[in-house]
């Protein structure tokens, strides 16, 4: 048995495939397009074994999908792929609309014309797991309540609307063609391999470095953060148990302002490595300009994944940050590495100190 999983050279999607093949021999194909954020070294541990088949290229691609799907038959698809950063969609959005939209469309046709062409048990057991984000239901105020599955779609930013317009697709070949689809909308992420654009991982690597904290506006927008292995234990979860045309949220209870996110850091720091001079890491901390259109506040009410599926967290938030500040202590190379690509000139141009705020 086979799956396909997209994107499997990013953040998450390395996580996965990491956790899936600790606990099973099914065979992976990883199909990733490797851009910036891609990064092949997060699975160097599976070089050589020959359960992880890595092919480079595009989910939108739908001559490459098609020969993928005939050539290794897989009874899963999970889509992982994805332009993922809001702050590289609000610079320049014609890249998630190319992959969210347009990659996700095209990978449904090809997957709709090999699982329409499966002998019924196959047809009936093949799923299509969809893997997004909380950010398609918008921005909550401070009381209102958490995210549920039926909240409606408002999305704020390039990347949430893209992300917006692949559920729907997804929805609607559920609903048109009866594909099996899964879609899984989790909250933030954090864990190993987090690419250093991201919140988390850009604190800590800053931090080491001596730079900048950039906290946009007043940081006191809220996110739900999730340790990426429990996100990943719930989309194995989906996948095996989950209903087809069913959407699941996914996210821990773990509501946190940034500010307090970056403290933790800090704190987190100033204890496992603490600076030469004696000071905290927390001296570092500098308010920027905010993001434009910056949602306030996300948070996931995962009542029904639990409810319907049994799933839970295995991380606190206070247990899953000490291991991910302990992971890039303990992996200062992948983070070299990862800086020695673009990624520094993006970093140069993207972080604008706000003398006003
Ligand atoms: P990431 O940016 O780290 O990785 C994305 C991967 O997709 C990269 O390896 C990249 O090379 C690949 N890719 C991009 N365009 C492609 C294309 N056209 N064809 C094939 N591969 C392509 O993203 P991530 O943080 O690992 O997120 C994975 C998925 O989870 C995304 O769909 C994202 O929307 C969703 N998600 C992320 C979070 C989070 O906090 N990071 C939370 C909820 C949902
Ligand atoms: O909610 C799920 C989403 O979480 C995923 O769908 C996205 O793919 C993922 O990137 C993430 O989006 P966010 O925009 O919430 O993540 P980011 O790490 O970019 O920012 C987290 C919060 O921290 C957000 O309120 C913006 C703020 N921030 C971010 C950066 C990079 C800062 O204050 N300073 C920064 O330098």
């Amino acid at each position: 048995m086979t799956l396909l999983i997209t994107g499997a050279a990013g953040f998450i999607g390395a996580n996965f495939v990491l956790d899936w093949l600790a606990q099973s021999d099914e065979t992976v194909v990883n199909l990733d397009k490797l851009t910036y954020a891609g990064n092949l070294e997060s699975l160097a541990s599976l070089q050589g074994d020959a359960r992880h088949i890595f092919v480079q290229g595009d989910i939108g691609d739908g001559a490459l999908v098609a020969r993928l799907l005939a050539e290794y038959r897989p009874r899963a698809v999970l889509n992982f792929a994805a332009e993922s950063h809001v702050d590289r969609s609000i610079h320049s959005p014609e890249d998630f609309i190319q992959t969210n939209v347009v990659g996700t469309f095209r990978l449904l046709e090809a997957v709709r014309a090999y699982w329409g062409a499966l002998p019924e048990a196959d047809k009936a057991a093949f799923r299509f797991l969809h893997v997004s984000t909380d950010e398609v239901y918008g921005s909550l105020g401070k009381n209102d309540p958490a995210f549920t599955e039926t909240h409606r779609y408002e999305p704020n930013s390039p990347y949430s609307a893209s992300k917006a317009a692949s559920d729907h697709l997804v929805r609607a070949y559920h609903h048109t063609y009866g594909l099996p689809v899964l879609t899984t909308n989790c909250s933030n992420n954090y864990g190993p391999y987090h690419f250093p654009e991201k919140l988390i991982p850009l604190m800590i690597v800053n931090a080491l470095a001596g730079k900048a904290l950039p906290v946009y506006g007043d940081g006191m927008q809220v996110r739900d953060w999730l340790y990426v292995k429990d996100h990943c234990s719930a989309i194995r979860r989906v996948l095996q148990a989950g209903q087809p045309g069913e959407v699941y949220n996914v996210g821990g209870w773990n509501e946190k302002p940034n500010i307090e996110i970056v403290n933790t850091v800090c704190a987190l720091l100033d204890e496992l490595r603490p600076r030469a001079d004696g000071t905290r890491y927390s001296a570092q901390i500098s308010y920027v300009k905010d993001r434009p259109g910056h949602d306030r506040r996300y948070a996931i009410d995962a009542s029904k994944i639990e409810r319907e599926l049994g799933w839970k967290p295995a991380e606190t938030f206070a247990s899953g940050i000490r291991k991910t500040v302990q992971w890039y202590l303990a992996n200062p190379d992948w983070v070299a590495h990862v800086q020695s690509g673009a990624y520094r000139d993006w970093i140069q141009t993207q972080y604008v100190r706000d003398e006003a705020a």
